[in-house]
């Protein structure tokens, strides 16, 4: 798939495309641009944000500058989903992930200041997503959040299984977790599940799944 990220700082995504899963799928399953709003502005002196109307602090992105950046990215054939992050948006699920997964291209409109002009937000992306109930100084983050969430659904994005969990393991990544140990077996006390010492793979794999079910129905 192809994901396109619109923000204003765009080198803030180094560190994420250098770590996995992101690096992994990069260039095979998905190709990543990252376009500046200030690369296509009408405005002068790259201008993106001006003062709200009916006064107020903080700036606040412009319609004509998001508008720009999609026409000159897209022309008239924009990808179907356009996400705006914002905190009033949709919250990000596991569900959402895996239908965004899904698409063969994808925009992420991220903005800093006090956010989007609203007609962004209602004509010009297909959807608004918040990663939580708290405000966040700028997009960037949760554009990040999404992007790792996407890439480690790819395929080939994570290591094979040891085999010992591949029969139910598609079904895990998907969202359950169940809980994980590793040497030592028993450290001041807190012991680990027998059942995992086992060596008993049919076992194991019931243990696990009965733990993923109880927790995602915690
Ligand atoms: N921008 C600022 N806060 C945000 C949040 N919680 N989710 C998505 N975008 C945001």
């Amino acid at each position: 798939m192809r994901v396109d990220v619109f923000t204003q700082v765009p080198h803030a995504f180094g560190w994420l495309t250098e770590q996995k899963p992101l690096a992994t799928v990069l260039g095979s399953e998905l190709e990543l641009r990252f376009l500046n709003y200030r690369d296509t502005t009408p405005l002068r002196s790259g201008q993106v944000d001006d003062d709200p109307y009916g006064g107020g602090a903080g700036m606040v992105l412009r319609v004509d500058v998001v508008d720009a950046a999609l026409e000159a990215a897209y022309g008239g054939d924009r990808p179907a989903r356009i996400v705006a992050l914002t905190p009033q948006g949709r919250s990000l699920d596991q569900a959402m992930v895996e239908e965004l997964a899904q698409e063969s291209e994808l925009a992420l409109l991220s903005s800093r200041f006090e956010g989007f002009d609203d007609r962004i937000v209602s004509h010009l992306a297909t959807d608004a997503v918040s990663i939580g109930p708290y405000v966040l100084s700028g997009g960037e983050l949760p554009a990040m959040v999404v992007l790792d969430a996407i890439a480690r659904r790819l395929p080939g994005a994570l290591a094979e299984g040891s085999g010992e969990h591949e029969s139910f393991s598609a079904e895990l990544d998907g969202g359950l977790e169940y809980p994980h140990y590793t040497r030592p077996a028993a450290y001041r006390g807190w012991e680990v599940p027998d059942v995992l010492l086992s060596g008993d793979h049919a076992r194991i794999d019931r243990w696990r799944r009965d733990q993923s079910r109880s927790r995602s129905l915690a």
